[in-house]
């Protein structure tokens, strides 16, 4: 599903406001906050710009952000328990406006965290841009993917096989599948100018396997190892370079940034 070049800009809108969504959601997280509030301080933010939660009734999904704490990687529904020091809190949130559809996402550590808690972020993040870096015309899926897998793997972490990244604009989730793992297939998925999609490498400190809880969403590491995600709407544009269009208004990208 190619986008125009309006379909693009509006996305790029969208893109803003999940930022400051984002942003108003990390800024909150401390211990003793829970899930719920900081569902409600994303939620509020992107009402007040004028836009809609895409996750909100999304197949009946009950919020307008994933909170996923430790051992959660995604499409955690935001609970009451409270954040405690120590705690690593992925937040997860589509914007939808103007018709269009974004979705991004961070981990953000709760106070003082582990090294190894410290170091899974660090990584994770590094690796949405090395997948990123390779989302331009002419290249495959199969070259995000195998750049995820590397930087992740050489640093001793997992990649997470059962979700992936996908398409997105007119909807939440459109094809194609943007894999964090290489299979031969994805050498057949050449990129092409105004192609537009998340890339979401979902990692953990531990083994790959994960499990969904009995709230039918909550996606957890089997062996509760950590696990974290980061996440950009990226576009081929219209030079075949990626353009990343869910950066804040000036382009800041500090909130997928992680110092060690
Ligand atoms: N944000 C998730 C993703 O990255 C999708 C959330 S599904 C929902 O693809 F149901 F929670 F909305
Ligand atoms: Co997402
Ligand atoms: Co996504």
């Amino acid at each position: 599903m190619l986008k125009s070049p309006d379909e693009i800009a509006r996305m790029r809108e969208a893109g803003v406001i999940a930022y400051h969504a984002l942003k108003a959601a990390k800024e909150a997280v401390q211990p003793g906050i829970t899930p719920k509030e900081l569902d409600a301080i994303a939620e509020s933010v992107i009402r007040k710009m004028g836009a809609i939660p895409s996750f909100k009734g999304y197949r009946n999904y009950p919020a307008a952000t994933c909170i996923a704490v430790n051992d959660a990687v995604v499409h955690a529904i935001p609970t009451d328990r409270k954040l405690q020091e120590g705690d690593i809190v992925g937040i997860d949130l589509g914007v939808f406006y103007k018709g269009v559809h974004v979705d991004t996402g961070i981990t953000v550590g709760v106070g003082r965290i582990s090294p190894l808690a410290r170091k899974l972020l660090k990584v994770t993040s590094e690796a949405l841009y090395k997948g990123i870096e390779q989302a331009r015309a002419g290249n495959t899926v199969w070259d995000i993917a195998a750049a995820i897998q590397d930087w992740v793997e050489s640093h001793g972490f997992s990649v997470v096989r059962e979700l992936v990244g996908h398409g997105v604009g007119r909807y939440l989730h459109e094809a194609p599948e943007i894999p964090n793992f290489t299979e031969p297939r994805l050498k057949r998925i050449v990129l092409v100018p105004g192609m537009t999609f998340a890339i979401e490498p979902m990692v953990t400190a531990g083994d790959f396997r994960v499990k969904v809880l009995a709230d039918k969403w909550t996606v957890v590491t089997q062996d509760g190892s950590l696990a974290a995600q980061f996440e950009h709407t990226v576009a081929i544009s219209f030079d075949g370079e990626p353009l990343v269009l869910t950066l804040g208004p000036n382009g800041e990208d500090d909130l997928w940034r992680v110092e060690f």
